[in-house]
């Protein structure tokens, strides 16, 4: 399972890609139409999400790094010198370099289902940091969040930014943040990056950009499922759909059939109707009241919260209850 390279560790649970053809089966034969938007991220994917965060459109990477920097010593006094800093989703780790010199951590594991993409960052980021102790993980953290490495000694923290959190139903949210919980244990803390509710033309905006970055994101779903299991779909058949729903609090992105047609996956035939959308993502916007409410429920103490002057974007601090 661990294969060592000179300057960092590399431990791969192989989430996929049995896991991909059942998933995909399964959220093809719900009505409406699903899949789950873990499966963004191959390593074309990971390069479109970072092309993403790039755009004018898109301010939450922006927004939470200047929050990072804007407050760094505040948050490093949170989290303690000389911890474990545990990373899920950490895609190219850009936001964890704001606080490595600071914090000085024991170790860095960052955690990642793209694992291409996850070697070649892991990589990267122990030349540029040779003093840092590099422990990478390719796993699914929805269904595993268990530390390869635990040594004695050092607290734990877990640093989840992007809003990733977002991306779960409020329920699996706190089923999540519940194994996180647990993962540092008592002693341990949480810095988590939460997108703010706000005015829709801003966040429809976001999920929408002019250069097409997201809409080639959305549809790379589909490439990738024709490229790693057995299937046919015809992306130019599917528009990119994004929008804030606001009874649900939630931006959702859809790719929905032009025509009406059939697509092959595995040997089954899945019919489309003219219209009919495949649901790919959900990004729950929470208040901060809503947000610590949440953690709460999951075993998360409230420590502190930045936020930018435009309220955008919140970071906040939690620690296990
Ligand atoms: C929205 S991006 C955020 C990246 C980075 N943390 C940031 O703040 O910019 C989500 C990241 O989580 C990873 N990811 C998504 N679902 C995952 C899952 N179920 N298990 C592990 N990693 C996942 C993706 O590969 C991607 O790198």
């Amino acid at each position: 399972m661990l294969s060592a390279k000179i300057d960092f560790n590399f431990y791969d649970y192989h989430p996929e890609p049995d896991d991909l053809t059942k998933e995909v089966l399964e959220g093809l034969s719900k009505s409406p139409k699903s899949l789950s938007p873990k499966f963004f991220y191959d390593e074309k994917g990971s390069h479109l999400f970072d092309e993403i965060c790039k755009t004018e459109e898109y301010y939450p990477t922006v927004t939470e790094t200047n929050i990072i920097r804007d407050n760094i010593n505040e948050i490093v006094a949170y989290i303690g010198n000389g911890c474990m800093l545990v990373e899920p989703g950490s895609g190219n780790s850009r936001k964890v370099r704001e606080l490595l010199d600071a914090v000085q951590p024991h170790a860095y594991m960052p955690m990642d289902i793209s694992r291409a993409y996850l070697h070649k960052e892991a990589d990267k980021l122990s030349c540029e940091f040779p003093w840092l102790n590099v422990h990478a993980v390719c796993t699914d953290f929805t269904s595993n969040v268990e530390l390869p490495y635990k040594p004695k000694g050092p607290h734990r923290v877990a640093f989840f930014p992007g809003s990733s959190i977002g991306n779960f139903h409020p329920n699996e949210a706190i089923e999540f943040l519940s194994n996180i919980a647990n993962m540092v244990g008592k002693g341990g803390g949480l810095l988590i990056g939460v997108d703010l509710k706000k005015n829709n033309a801003i966040l429809n905006a976001a999920y929408n950009d002019r250069q097409g970055y997201t809409e080639a994101f959305n549809k790379n779903l589909l490439v990738r499922i024709n490229q790693d299991i057995n299937a046919n779909f015809d992306t130019d058949l599917f528009n990119h759909v994004a929008y804030y729903n606001e009874e649900k609090g939630r931006v959702e992105m859809h790719l929905v059939s032009q025509s009406d047609h059939s697509v092959i996956v595995e040997e089954n035939e899945i019919q489309f109707a003219e219209g009919e959308s495949i649901h790919t993502e959900n990004s729950y916007k929470y208040s901060i009241n809503e947000f610590q409410d949440l953690a709460a429920c999951a075993g998360f103490n409230a420590k502190k919260v930045w936020t930018d002057k435009n309220e955008l974007f919140s970071l906040h601090y939690f620690d296990v209850i």
